[in-house]
């Protein structure tokens, strides 16, 4: 086991002050560490990364996430009968990204990279759209998921090469947070090594990334798939949990400088019952109580697949106590559901589309607040949307 200490002041943006044993568990024994020393990190970007993370984990707000690559935003299209154009894409962001009164229910997009450099059809950029509303722009910077040799047919998730360059560019650009999701799949078991491989390259990222101005959201999302109960999803995302930190760690992150997206813990997809929103609750903040330090100021979740009302009464059980972080969303299905069905693609619904997506928005406002009532939500709002084995 590698064992050393560690001192580099004033080296470069991501300084170190004091000295650090590494690579070594907490207990384990270590010839030459030194007394563990609280690291600092004294980046150039920490107060604006404290800052965006706060703006961002604002009370009543959350992210609006379209950050769907070519293909996922060409699976939304296709499912209202359109082709996977640049122009159809720039048209469907362009509904979301200038839908008036936006900003009061929503704190950041994540975008993907496509769009972070578009305009409206105006010729107004994306992000000074986002801007204006005081809503802070975020990239997507992974670049997907690929098959993990030697595991359970478990995959890994690429982008960690050229990535600080990249991050760099989008700094320029306006992008000021970023997302990178990898997967955990219970029934494939998870291996302890998909698991360790999913928190170290969420570490790396987010240790790149706010050396390079941008907040990390950390998202292993844990796969609804399955047929297990609520309490193995409990044990696994403990599990997850617990990883992610040690290596965030590890890597010297700022967890005041973070913004986590997990999944809630549920019962399997296709487990024989339900759990209610309150034991969804229950169980979801168990898990982050015992795992996540307050210093973190937010945890945005993920719907992935439920449906829009599920995601909204879930967050809304969240949040009926006060909670040590800003408990919130980070949509995509579950804020895009019903816009798509209203737009259909035509530019006479194209009002009526940012209405929906305003009533989605201000619905998941009040379950920020605890304080969302199902009362007069459509047939729409409650269809679920998980699909097996789903990809961004
Ligand atoms: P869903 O809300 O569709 O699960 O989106 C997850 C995600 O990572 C989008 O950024």
């Amino acid at each position: 086991m590698a064992c050393s200490s560690l001192v580099k002041l004033n080296a470069s943006s991501s300084q170190w002050i004091g000295q650090q044993s590494f690579n070594q568990r907490p207990g384990s024994s270590c010839r030459f560490a030194s007394p563990r020393v609280s690291v600092v990190r004294a980046g150039s970007y920490s107060d604006e990364l404290v800052k965006t993370a706060k703006s961002i984990a604002s009370p009543g707000r959350g992210i609006l996430a379209i950050d769907e690559s070519n293909a996922t935003c060409g699976k939304r299209l296709s499912s209202i009968g359109l082709d996977n154009t640049e122009v159809n894409r720039q048209a469907y962001r362009q509904l979301l990204l200038t839908t008036p009164g936006l900003g009061e229910y929503i704190s950041g997009a994540i975008l993907f990279e496509e769009t972070l450099y578009q305009s409206t059809t105006d010729g107004k950029k994306f992000v000074d759209c986002l801007r204006e509303q005081n809503i802070v722009p975020g990239i997507k910077v992974d670049k997907g998921l690929v098959p993990l040799p030697g595991s359970n047919n478990e995959s890994w998730c690429q982008g960690l090469d050229g990535l600080a360059s990249r991050s760099a560019e989008y700094y320029k650009q306006g992008a000021r947070f970023a997302k990178w999701r990898t997967v955990v799949s219970i029934p494939c078991g998870p291996s302890a090594l998909a698991v360790k491989e999913a928190a170290w390259g969420l570490a790396r990222y987010a240790g790149i990334s706010q050396d390079n101005g941008l907040v990390p959201i950390v998202e292993p999302e844990i796969l609804l798939d399955g047929e297990h109960p609520i309490e193995r999803t409990l044990e696994v995302a403990e599990r997850v949990w617990a990883e992610v930190f040690y290596y965030l760690a590890e890597n010297n992150v700022m967890f005041e400088g973070i913004l986590l997206k997990p999944s809630m813990v549920t019962p399997g997809a296709e487990h024989k019952e339900k759990a209610s929103p309150e034991t969804i609750a229950k169980h979801t903040l168990t898990m982050l109580k015992r795992r996540v330090p307050p210093s973190v100021p937010g945890i945005m979740f993920l719907s992935g697949g439920q449906s829009e009302m599920e995601a909204t009464l879930n967050l809304n059980a969240m949040n009926q106590s006060p909670n040590p972080w800003h408990v919130s969303f980070s949509y995509a299905r579950a804020l895009q559901n019903s816009v798509l069905k209203t737009w259909q693609g035509h530019p006479e619904n194209v009002e009526a589309a940012q209405k929906a997506l305003l009533a989605r928005a201000k619905a998941n406002s009040l379950a920020q607040l605890g304080k969302y009532t199902a009362e007069g939500e459509n047939e729409d709002a409650k269809k679920g949307m998980f699909s097996k084995g789903y990809t961004y």
